[in-house]
């Protein structure tokens, strides 16, 4: 083995002897943080320090967070900390989507090694997210989750497996990773959006033998600079706090919290997840659960698009409702395009417009107040639309109380993740404000023993707004026949 790389970083100029060497490495080894400072030349924050420390100290670690406090982040720096630190080493990286790997993780770790303080050494493929030393002896690499087998067959005494958004990893990956987790130095570590009940990571923070750490928005630095808790974003005295710039206005930001405060509210599952950290309260009575959201909006960017192309009108009813245009390209929802409420004759000109622009074969609008305007004008002018009236009884009447429960639960089981019932799921534009509207919505089970999913203005009394966006989604993908009447 050639002299670890990394002592050369941390002694470039001056000839190693065996003596500095074993110095510098047992140093590097025994202070991550250390290591990251001087020759990443990264500043991690309090938590991101015990993110490090905690990989040093503990077989498996996990870490659950908000959006935007630097675990993608701190990721890089574990990957590049621990490649350069044992000789020689295996490390593996990985995330729910390829793009994840790729783009987040890697980025970082691509970011960190160009940084660095003196040439780290090694082969950083351009094409692939790999990092050689010795080739297949001493390397870090990033896998997609694809192909659970790819995970087999690691044997070092020295292994590091990084999972990012683990809440979204399939169970067979994290069983395919206990298999290599073997050697006498290996170390696990789990990052994500607690988003998911249930499942590896999940567990991972009520069974013994794992380290914890939770990271709240109000952890982080521009939070903690200026002492800014959730009181003050609940009373909208954040903004007089700020006196100074911001630490690193690239993480989370309190604007950021406290548009989410008032568009998703403190109790939902969108907030609870993304600003606090925790695992949502999900009681059972949450018709689509935020992880299947979630993977939804993760799978969007590669989605493929197909048949049929299809639009949901869902037309403002209220002052202060929007009114929502989606087309929908087979499994694949396209950006939402979201109106301040318009009257009778724009609307159809909007959906006029985005037939146009998508040769949807169908326009689904809903005819509660304005939309039976809408679907009048359009029907005159010879336009293949349906008027989709939520408040009518179900084609299924013993399982659902009316047909929006049916709706609703039609794009529930298309949005499930679960491969064996439903091989191709729905992807969703990410959309913060469709994902909380999504994630919000509850139901129950009727005394006669049918779902029945919340009604829109029992959720704009309990929410304080209108789930606009959902609405849309769930017409796009009413299924209606031909002569437009509706099917299920
Ligand atoms: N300690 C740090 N120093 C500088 N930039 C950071 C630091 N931690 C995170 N960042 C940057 O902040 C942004 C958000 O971090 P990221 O790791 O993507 O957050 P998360 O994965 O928790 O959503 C990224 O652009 C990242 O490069
Ligand atoms: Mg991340």
């Amino acid at each position: 083995m050639p002299v670890a790389p990394a002592v050369r970083a941390m002694c470039p100029t001056n000839e190693i002897t065996p003596e500095d060497a074993r110095i510098l490495l047992s140093r590097a080894q025994a202070d991550p943080v250390w290591w990251v400072r001087e020759i990443l030349q990264a500043q991690p924050w309090g938590k991101q320090a015990e993110v490090l420390e905690a990989v040093r100290d503990h077989p498996r670690v996990a870490v659950r967070s908000c959006h935007g406090a630097g675990k993608s982040f701190v990721a890089g720096q574990v990957i590049l900390w621990f490649t350069y630190s044992f000789a020689p080493s295996i490390v593996v990286s990985t995330a729910p989507t390829w793009r994840q790997v790729e783009k987040l993780v890697w980025k970082e770790v691509r970011a960190s090694y160009r940084r660095s303080r003196v040439p780290l050494g090694g082969n950083l493929l351009p094409k692939r997210p790999e990092l050689q030393i010795v080739q297949d002896q001493w390397y870090a690499a990033g896998l997609s989750t694809n192909d659970p087998d790819r995970f087999q067959g690691f044997h070092e005494e020295n292994i590091l497996v990084v999972v990012d958004e683990a809440a979204g990893v399939p169970e067979d990956i994290f069983e395919a990773i206990e298999g290599v987790l073997t050697s006498g130095h290996a170390r696990l570590l789990l990052l994500g959006n607690p988003t998911a009940i249930g499942g590896t990571f999940y567990n991972a923070f009520r069974t013994p033998g794992w380290k914890t750490i939770a990271i709240s928005a109000f952890d982080t630095p521009n939070f903690a600079a200026f002492g800014i808790t959730e009181e003050d974003i609940a009373q909208g005295a954040w903004e007089e706090k700020i006196t100074g710039s911001l630490p690193n206005p690239k993480l989370v930001t309190p604007e950021w919290v406290a548009d989410k405060y008032v568009k998703w509210g403190p109790t939902s599952p969108a907030y609870q997840a993304r600003v606090k950290g925790e695992f949502p309260a999900e009681a059972e009575d949450t018709l689509i659960p935020l992880a299947w959201i979630e993977a939804a909006m993760a799978r969007w960017e590669d989605a493929p698009t197909g048949e049929p192309v299809e639009i949901g009108v869902d037309v403002a009813r209220f002052g202060g409702d929007k009114t929502v245009i989606v087309t929908r390209r087979g499994r694949k929802v396209m950006p939402l395009k979201v109106y301040a409420k318009q009257d009778t004759m724009e609307t159809a000109g909007w959906a006029i417009e985005e037939r146009r622009a998508s040769g949807a074969s169908r326009i689904k609008v809903d005819v509660i107040g304005l939309g039976a305007g809408v679907v009048d004008r359009l029907e005159e002018q010879g336009y293949p639309v349906s008027g989709i009236n939520v408040a009518e009884s179900p084609v299924d009447k013993e399982r659902f109380a009316d047909l929006r429960s049916e709706l609703w639960w039609n794009l529930r089981e298309l949005l499930d993740p679960n491969p064996k019932v439903n091989p191709e799921p729905v992807a969703l534009p990410p959309d913060d404000e469709l994902l909380a509207d999504l994630s919000g919505i509850k139901y129950k089970i009727t005394s006669g023993g049918q779902i029945q999913v919340e009604r829109k203005e029992d959720m704009k009394k309990r929410l304080g707004r209108s789930p606009d966006r959902a609405d849309a989604v769930v017409l796009a993908f009413a299924p209606v026949k031909d002569s437009g009447f509706i099917f299920v």
